[in-house]
């Protein structure tokens, strides 16, 4: 596919637009060895295009395994929050190696929520890992505050109505700790509606009081990887196949 010379460097170098355009005029680039400075060349994956000197590779689709501290939101922009775009934009050593448009949290997590999200440009994968039909399972660990429910991990296995608006799809609850004042939980969903942790809970008595994610599909948080950090991923890491 062709691309406008200026677009291919910005995309592809850590140069803004605009630092492209300069750096054309600047005579720092060259197609096929040639120096260029037409920003609306079209160059093709055949051309070799580089930047003082150096070869620009096409980046590619990538997929960045994000810790999300609360406080942050899934969005790709915001006038008032921090969004997990921003948290890539501010990690260089990232950033450098990420398209600079078409990245996308794949899926949310709420402002307050921590844990596993995955930023990619594959619109493809998101699309099946997101699919209600395609049942990918995401794992939560809950502290909540409240009286738990006896029979809370039966309703969450046949199916939880949720207020008067939906019957969740079969969830997996653990109770991991429970002192009849508060309990953590291990939950296990296989969709992914709006609070919808908070919400199935809060049916059972509990009272989310911190949210972590803590897998999603095949790729699970690392206890290495500290909130607010992010590292490179592989597609299969996610879905465990190479499909
Ligand atoms: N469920 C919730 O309630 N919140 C999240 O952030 C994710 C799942």
């Amino acid at each position: 596919m062709a691309d406008r010379l200026d677009k291919f460097i910005s995309e592809n170098s850590s140069l803004t637009r605009s630092e492209a355009k300069k750096a054309l005029s600047g005579g720092r680039v060259t197609v096929n060895g040639l120096v260029s400075k037409k920003g609306e060349l079209k160059v093709t994956d055949e051309d070799e295009v580089a930047l003082d000197g150096k070869n620009l590779k096409k980046i590619g689709l990538v997929y960045v395994m994000l810790n999300k501290p609360a406080g942050v939101i899934s969005a790709t922009e915001d006038s008032r929050d921090r969004t997990v775009l921003d948290l890539i934009k501010e990690n260089r050593e990232i950033f450098e190696k990420c398209p600079k448009n078409g990245l996308f949290p794949i899926g949310r997590l709420d402002k307050d929520t921590e844990g596993l999200l995955v930023i990619s440009n594959d619109g493809q994968l998101s699309h099946n890992l997101l699919s209600p039909t395609k049942h990918v399972e995401k794992e939560y660990i809950a502290e909540c505050e409240g009286t738990l429910a006896k029979d809370a991990a039966e309703r969450f296995e046949a199916g939880l109505q949720v207020g008067d608006e939906y019957k969740a799809l079969p969830a997996k609850l653990t109770v991991l700790s429970d002192d009849g004042k508060k309990c953590t939980l291990k939950i296990v969903l296989t969709e992914g509606r709006f609070h919808q942790v908070k919400r199935m809970c809060h049916e059972v008595g509990a009272e989310v009081v911190f949210l972590k994610r803590i897998s999603f599909g095949k790729l699970v948080l690392p206890d290495d990887l500290k909130v607010g950090e992010m590292r490179f991923v592989c597609k299969e890491d996610i879905t465990g196949s190479d499909n």
